[in-house]
C-alpha cells in the first residue's frame, strides 16, 4: 500500500530525478519504505529501504541512478513489517519485471500458495509480491507481457492499483481496482501515479485509468486495454492543480483530504484484514475471563463504541477506559486469563504502552489495534490487527477513526460467527453491507459537505455547545466535541440524550451551540426529535445530524436548525456514517475562525508521554 510514481522517457532521456521527486510529493500515501525499479544496462535492478524517500535517497545514493524507465514506491506498511525486504518495487526470480502496488490483495494466500508452488521464492510478507511471479508465470509460457498483465488482472482480488515494469519490452504496465490511477502525458515522457496533484508541473494533461482498463506505457505512446481489446485513448484533461497544495494531495489541509478519503480507507481496511488474523482475535475474545479495552482520545471513543458490538453481538461487557485510568484501578484485577484490547492509530501513544507493560506483567493477553504495524503496540501485542487506513498526518484523527470502528465491528462480527451467534452468509452479507455504505459515503460525501459549510453559518458566532446522542452513537457526541476543540478551538460537550434535561439543558440559550446526532435506536429517536425541537425554541443554534430521508427531522420547522444528512447505514454501521459529517462540520468552522486545522497548539500527533 502507498505511493506509486512511474515513468517512461519517449526520448530515451533519464527519469529517475522526476520519479524521486513524485515520490516526495506523497508522504501522505506512506512513508515506511521506498524503492525504484530501474532499468541499467538492460539489467533491471531494484534499489529500496526502510524509510522515507529523502533519507533512502541519500542512503543508498538513488539521485545518481540514470534510466530512461523507472518505477517507485513510497509504501505505508500492512501486509509485513516496514523493512526493506517488504519494500516495494518487487522484482521475479528471473528479475525480469518489477512490481509496486497500492491497496491490498484480497486473495494473497490463495495466491502465495500457488506461487510457492510453483517453485518461486518469495522475498517478503507483502501482498504484492506475488504479482511479480505470476506475470513471470505466464512471461515463462511465451506470452507478451500484455498478455501477461491481462492475465494477473483477472488473477487479483481486492480493493488496489498495481504497476509493473517490464525490463525486456520497456514498458510499464498498470491497472485498478476501485482505488486511483492516472497516466501524465507530456511530450517527451508518459507517467503513471495513483496521486494525481504529483504530476504538477511533470505532465501536461492526465487520463484516469478505469477498472477494468489496462495501460501500457511505452517508448512508443501509451495503449489502453478494455475487456481484452485495445481501446482509444481518452482525451486528457489539464493538471490543474494549485502547488502550495501539490504535498497536501490538492486539499487545503491534511485533515479534509483525509477525511475525504475515509471512505477508501474503509474498503482498505475491509481488503487488508485477514480472515485468520480475525478469527484469531475472535477467538481471543470468546475466551477470555475478562475483557478490557484501553485507548485514548479518538481511539477510546472507537473503544466505547466497541463495547456496543460486543455486549450486542457477543453477550460480552467489556471494561473500558481510558489507558490513562487503567493502570491506576483496573489492572490489578488483570490476570492471566484477561485481554487486553489496545487501541491507538499511532501504536505509541505513552499511557497505552504502559499500560501493556503493566498488563503483560500480570499474564494479560494483548490484542492490539493500530495504524501503524511497525509501532511499539504492534511489538507488544500477542496479535494485532492493522487498521489500514494509510498514514495519517493531521493530527486531528478521521480517516482512522472510522476504519478503527469497522475493524472492531469486524472482530464483534467475527466473534458472533464463532460462537454460533450469527452465521456464516448473515456474517457475509454484514461485511457486504459494510462495503456498500463506504460506497455510499464516498458519494455523498461533497453533499455533506456543502450541508457541513452551511450549517456552520449557525455555529460560527456561538461562544460552545453540546453535541447530545444516545446509544451506539453516543461516543460519537463525545468524538464530535473532541474534534470541534481539536479543529475550531470551540469548546464542546458529548452529552448523553437521556442526561440532557438532569443539568445541561440549562445552559442552552441563543449563542449557544447544540448539536444532536439523532439515534439509531427507535425509542431513543423517538425522544430525542422533541428535544431537538425544544433546544431551537429556546434560542440555541441547533445542527442535528440525521440519516438522509428521516422525515421526522424535516417535520422541525426552524431558522436555527441545521441538518446535516448521511447515508442511512445498518444500525451498527452507523457511527461510521456519522462521523464523517461531524468531522467535516468541525473541520469547516476551523476553516470559518481561522484555525490552524492539522497541526492544532499544543497537540502532537502521537501523545508520547
Ligand atoms: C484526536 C486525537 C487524539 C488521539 C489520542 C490517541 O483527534 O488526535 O485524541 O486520538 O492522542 O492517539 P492514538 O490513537 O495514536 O493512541
Amino acid at each position: 500500500m502507498g505511493g506509486l510514481f512511474g515513468a517512461v522517457s519517449r526520448s530515451g532521456a533519464n527519469v529517475v530525478p522526476s520519479v524521486l521527486e513524485g515520490l516526495k510529493r506523497m508522504r501522505f500515501k506512506g512513508y515506511d519504505g521506498t524503492g525504484i525499479a530501474v532499468v541499467e544496462g538492460g539489467v533491471l535492478e531494484v534499489y529500496k529501504d526502510a524509510g522515507w524517500v529523502d533519507y533512502v535517497a541519500e542512503k543508498l545514493g538513488l539521485d545518481r541512478l540514470t534510466s530512461s524507465i523507472a518505477l517507485g514506491h513510497t509504501r505505508y506498511a500492512t501486509h509485513g513489517r516496514p523493512t526493506a525486504e517488504n519494500t516495494h518495487p518487487f522484482a521475479d526470480c528471473r528479475q525480469r519485471v518489477a512490481v509496486a502496488g497500492d491497496g491490498a490483495i484480497s486473495n494473497y494466500e490463495r495466491l502465495k500458495d500457488r506461487v510457492v508452488m510453483g517453485g518461486h521464492r518469495l522475498q517478503s510478507r507483502s501482498d504484492f509480491e506475488v504479482a511479480a511471479h505470476l506475470v513471470e508465470e505466464e512471461l515463462e509460457k511465451d506470452r507478451s507481457f500484455t498478455e501477461a498483465l491481462k492475465a494477473l488482472q483477472g488473477a487479483l482480488e481486492g480493493f488496489y492499483a498495481v504497476a509493473v515494469l517490464d525490463r525486456d519490452a520497456e514498458c510499464i504496465g498498470a491497472f485498478t481496482q476501485a482505488t486511483p490511477l492516472y497516466i501524465g502525458l507530456s511530450s517527451n515522457t508518459l507517467y503513471i501515479t495513483n496521486t494525481l496533484p504529483a504530476l504538477y508541473g511533470f505532465a501536461d494533461s492526465y487520463v484516469a485509468i478505469e477498472p477494468g482498463e489496462l495501460a501500457l506505457l511505452c517508448r512508443e505512446g501509451v495503449r489502453v486495454f478494455k475487456e481484452g481489446r485495445e481501446a482509444p485513448l481518452k482525451p486528457g484533461s489539464p493538471v490543474d492543480v494549485d502547488p502550495s497544495l501539490v504535498e497536501k494531495g490538492g486539499f487545503q489541509h491534511h485533515m479534509l483530504r483525509e477525511v475525504y478519503e475515509a471512505p477508501y480507507a474503509l474498503l482498505r481496511t475491509l481488503s487488508s484484514v485477514q480472515e485468520k488474523y480475525l478469527q484469531l482475535a475472535a477467538r481471543l475474545v470468546l475466551g477470555a475471563e475478562d475483557v478490557y479495552i484501553i485507548a485514548n482520545g479518538t481511539s477510546l471513543h472507537a473503544g466505547m463504541v466497541a463495547s456496543y458490538y460486543l455486549s450486542e453481538l457477543v453477550g460480552i461487557s467489556p471494561v473500558v477506559t481510558s489507558a490513562a485510568e487503567f493502570p491506576l484501578y483496573y489492572v490489578e484485577n488483570v490476570s492471566p486469563g484477561s485481554l487486553v484490547v489496545a487501541i491507538s492509530q499511532s501504536g505509541e501513544t505513552g499511557d497505552v504502552l504502559s499500560s501493556l507493560y503493566e498488563a503483560k506483567l500480570r499474564g494479560a493477553t494483548i490484542l492490539g489495534v493500530t495504524n501503524y504495524i511497525g509501532s511499539r503496540l504492534a511489538r507488544l501485542s500477542n496479535v494485532y490487527l492493522p487498521i489500514a487506513a494509510g498514514p495519517e498526518l493531521a493530527v486531528p484523527a478521521t480517516k482512522t477513526f472510522t476504519s478503527t470502528l469497522l475493524l472492531l465491528y469486524l472482530v464483534a462480527l467475527r466473534a458472533s460467527r464463532e460462537a454460533g451467534k450469527t452465521d456464516a452468509s448473515t456474517y457475509a452479507q454484514k461485511v457486504s453491507s459494510a462495503r456498500e455504505a463506504a460506497l455510499r459515503l464516498a458519494e455523498a460525501l461533497p453533499r455533506v459537505d456543502e450541508e457541513a459549510k452551511q450549517a456552520v453559518k449557525l455555529v460560527r458566532g456561538c461562544r460552545g455547545g453540546y453535541v447530545v446522542s444516545r446509544g451506539i452513537t453516543y461516543p460519537l457526541a463525545l468524538e464530535a466535541a473532541l474534534k470541534l476543540k481539536e479543529a475550531a478551538y470551540f469548546h464542546a460537550e458529548g452529552v448523553e440524550a437521556g442526561e440532557f434535561k438532569h443539568g445541561p439543558f440549562v445552559l442552552v440559550e441563543e449563542g449557544f451551540f447544540t448539536g444532536f446526532i439523532v439515534p439509531v435506536e427507535k425509542l431513543s429517536a423517538e425522544a430525542t426529535y422533541p428535544l431537538i425541537q425544544s433546544a431551537a425554541e429556546a434560542g440555541a443554534s441547533v445542527v442535528a445530524v440525521g440519516f438522509e430521508g428521516d422525515g421526522r427531522l424535516a417535520e422541525i420547522k426552524s431558522e436555527r436548525l441545521a441538518v446535516i444528512s448521511t447515508p442511512p447505514a445498518e444500525r451498527h454501521l452507523a457511527p461510521i456514517a456519522y462521523a464523517i459529517p461531524l468531522q467535516l462540520l468541525a473541520y469547516r468552522l476551523g476553516v470559518e475562525l481561522g484555525r490552524p486545522i492539522d497541526a492544532p497548539r499544543y497537540l502532537t500527533k502521537a501523545v508520547t508521554r
